[in-house]
């Protein structure tokens, strides 16, 4: 997609303003050399320039994927990681832990389709994600325990969010992989799918759904319940009605609630 940029390890389809980012480095599972992690800043920064009405908001959802059907992800690049020094591995996680906030503020929603192995960095970018649809051979798993590390890319911030800090701990102390049953159990999926098509076709048709909303309004609710994770319920609330707040200096609210008491469908411009 010309728009977004050209890249050597990503893979990005515009197709019915749905994005499809697709990790293409299956010699390697697909795990996040340097050159994968800048890419996806770039890729991502790109999305997020053209998310306002000027550029038209061309994209309204993505999907993160991994290509060759293996792995989502297999995590952070270890034959890379083993000539870093400890500030250079410092500034490896730095860097894709950036990717992981830049992916939390996209305004638009991301959901990663995981079929196969999401293990380490690569559960933890599925962390960074809005929710999950994983097929039924996905695999997850922080194994970083078994390398001598530890979690790098958000997964000791992330992970006890999304499953709470038992199966964290559990998750993260053994190194255990999980499938998709015990995935979706857990909450780290939000569905499970028979097959790959199953889960992209799944994740399109709700990112579809969410494309019809007003975008700015999407937006500011992922940005509230992004901004109050982790914090105190009054500073939670305090996010939300400033969001609440936005929203209403909006033509789509005036647009939305208008066309209700019309009883006609909206139109949203997205501003
Ligand atoms: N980094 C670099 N290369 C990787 C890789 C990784 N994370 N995972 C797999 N590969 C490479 C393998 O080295 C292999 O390359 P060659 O063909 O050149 O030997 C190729 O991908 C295929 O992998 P396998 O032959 O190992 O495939 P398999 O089907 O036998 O096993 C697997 C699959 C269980 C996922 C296994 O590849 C594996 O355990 N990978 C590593 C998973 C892991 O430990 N991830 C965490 C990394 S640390 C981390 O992510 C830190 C952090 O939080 C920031």
């Amino acid at each position: 997609t010309t728009t977004f940029g050209t890249y050597g390890t990503l893979e990005l389809e515009l197709s019915d303003r749905i994005l499809t980012l697709t990790v293409n480095r299956p010699a390697a599972l697909n795990a996040l050399s340097q050159e994968v992690v800048a890419e996806l800043w770039k890729a991502f920064t790109a999305v997020q320039d053209s998310c306002t009405h000027d550029a038209g908001w061309p994209v309204r959802g993505v999907v993160v994927t991994g290509a060759g059907g293996k792995a989502f992800v297999a995590g952070a690049d270890i034959r890379e990681m083993t000539s870093m020094s400890a500030d250079e591995a410092a500034g490896y996680s730095r860097s894709m832990q950036a990717v992981t906030l830049l992916i939390e503020k996209l305004p638009v929603p991301v959901v990663a389709v995981v079929d196969g192995f999401a293990l380490g960095g690569g559960c933890e970018l599925a962390l960074a994600c809005d929710f999950i649809y994983a097929t039924e051979a996905a695999q997850f798993g922080q194994p970083e325990v078994n390398l001598g590390l530890v979690p790098g890319f958000g997964g000791s911030v992330r992970l006890p969010q999304r499953v709470g800090l038992g199966a964290a701990r559990e998750l993260i102390y053994t190194g255990r992989r999980i499938d998709a049953a015990e995935a979706y159990r857990l909450g780290l999926a939000n569905r499970v799918l028979p097959t790959r098509d199953d889960a992209l076709a799944a994740a399109r048709t709700t990112l579809g759904e969410v494309a019809a909303k007003a975008p700015v309004a999407v937006g500011l609710a992922k940005q509230a319940i992004t901004g109050a994770t982790g914090r105190s319920t009054a500073e939670g609330l305090e996010g939300e009605a400033d969001a609440f707040r936005e929203a209403f200096t909006t033509e789509d609210m005036r647009e939305g609630t208008g066309a209700f008491l019309e009883k006609r469908s909206p139109s949203f411009a997205g501003k």
